[in-house]
């Protein structure tokens, strides 16, 4: 690759600082504080056409996926839309039933992932209608798309994705808002949403000063042969995003669990030489988290939790600043990338060009 490194040893690093102005970039001058609505030029989906979508399937591969899981959710919650994420190259599989009422929205970074590109092109086969959340501009899939968003992150080299997750769940969060406020999330939810918005950059920034405490950390659970991730609703696509950034460049197996299924047989692997990485966002779920970190100190499992204040059964606390509830989890993964990054340091592996992986996928 032949961008500039800025100073940092590692693209992913580079990437992974970044972020403050990714995320100002994909903001910026798509709101519109008068109405406390989202403009997003390019996404050719009137209001009225807008009100008629019953249901969201958002399909893309990988860390795209992950971005999607979280995007449905807030499609959800803040436009009350049913939105499910799958993976793209399960669904084209699966001869899936095209619905005329359904909007489907493909992710990608690079836009050329064939998985997701042979989706885009079945389904427009079948008469529906899709979208595009994607980053390169012009890419096969951006073309493909009746419209969408672009993530503008920016030039994304190293393999692992970083950057371009964080934005994409922005962009996610734009369009939610914007179909939000076409239905019906109200004014003040809307301007509340945009707030929390706002503050993502500087938030963002302030955990990446925390890198000295991360590393030590990464540095201390480095020698684990496997690692547990947990989350619950919104926490759970962090998980499993925090579980592939880990497998991808350190080579530890990692799994990722709801950790409300952690009983449902995953306990059964807690043991001290299992260490748990929980994610445990202040909200209305705070107590049924700190239920599931009893259980695993219970079965002397260590635990590092990610949350905003300190976890009295977990080993470690990783603390981040508060957000709205909706925009949390956009947080709570960028300590997680620092984390597989130092960890994956401190076991000499070539971060930039993980073994068996190429950036993009572009054959079958
Ligand atoms: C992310 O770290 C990966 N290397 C990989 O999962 C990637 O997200 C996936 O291949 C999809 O790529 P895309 O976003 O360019 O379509």
């Amino acid at each position: 690759a032949s961008f500039d490194m800025g100073g940092h040893d590692t693209y992913m690093h580079k990437e992974i600082s970044e972020q403050p102005d990714a995320v100002d970039r994909v903001l910026r001058g798509r709101i519109d504080d008068r109405f406390s609505t989202v403009h997003l030029g390019g996404l050719n989906l009137d209001p009225r056409e807008a009100r008629t979508i019953r249901r969201i399937k958002i399909l893309g591969c990988g860390t795209s996926y992950h971005a999607g899981l979280i995007g449905a959710g807030l499609i959800e919650s803040m436009a009350r839309i049913p939105a499910d994420a799958e993976p793209a190259s399960e669904f084209r599989y699966r001869n899936p039933v095209v619905d005329p009422d359904t909007l489907y929205i493909a992710v990608s970074q690079s836009g050329e992932t064939y998985d997701v590109l042979a989706a885009v092109q079945e389904l427009k086969r079948k008469g529906a209608r899709v979208l595009g959340v994607v980053n390169v501009v012009g890419s096969a899939i951006a073309r493909e798309a009746d419209g969408g968003v672009y993530v503008h992150a920016g030039p994304e080299v190293c393999v692992v994705s970083t950057k371009c997750f964080t934005n994409t769940v922005v962009a996610f969060a734009l369009l939610a808002l914007h179909l939000g406020r076409i239905r019906d999330l109200s004014v003040t939810d809307g301007k509340r949403i945009i707030e929390g918005l706002r503050k993502l950059p500087e938030q963002i920034g302030e955990i990446l000063q925390n890198e000295d405490e991360i590393k030590k950390l990464a540095e201390e659970y480095a020698g684990a042969q496997s690692m547990m991730f947990i989350g619950r609703v919104r926490g759970y696509p962090v998980a499993l995003e925090a579980s592939l950034k880990l497998k991808e460049i350190s080579y530890i197996h990692a799994e990722a669990y709801p950790a409300s299924e952690l009983k449902h047989g995953p306990l059964a692997l807690i043991e001290p030489a299992l260490p748990t990485v929980a994610i445990v966002p202040d909200d209305d779920l705070l107590e049924k988290n700190r239920a599931a970190l009893e259980e695993i100190k219970a079965r002397s499992g260590r635990i590092l939790a990610v949350a905003h204040q300190p976890q009295e059964k977990a080993d470690h606390t990783i603390v981040v600043p508060k957000n709205e509830d909706e925009l949390d989890a956009i947080l709570m993964g960028i300590p997680l990338q620092l984390f597989a990054y130092h960890t994956a340091l401190a076991m000499g592996r070539d971060i930039d060009k993980p073994r068996n992986l190429a950036k993009s996928v572009t054959v079958e």
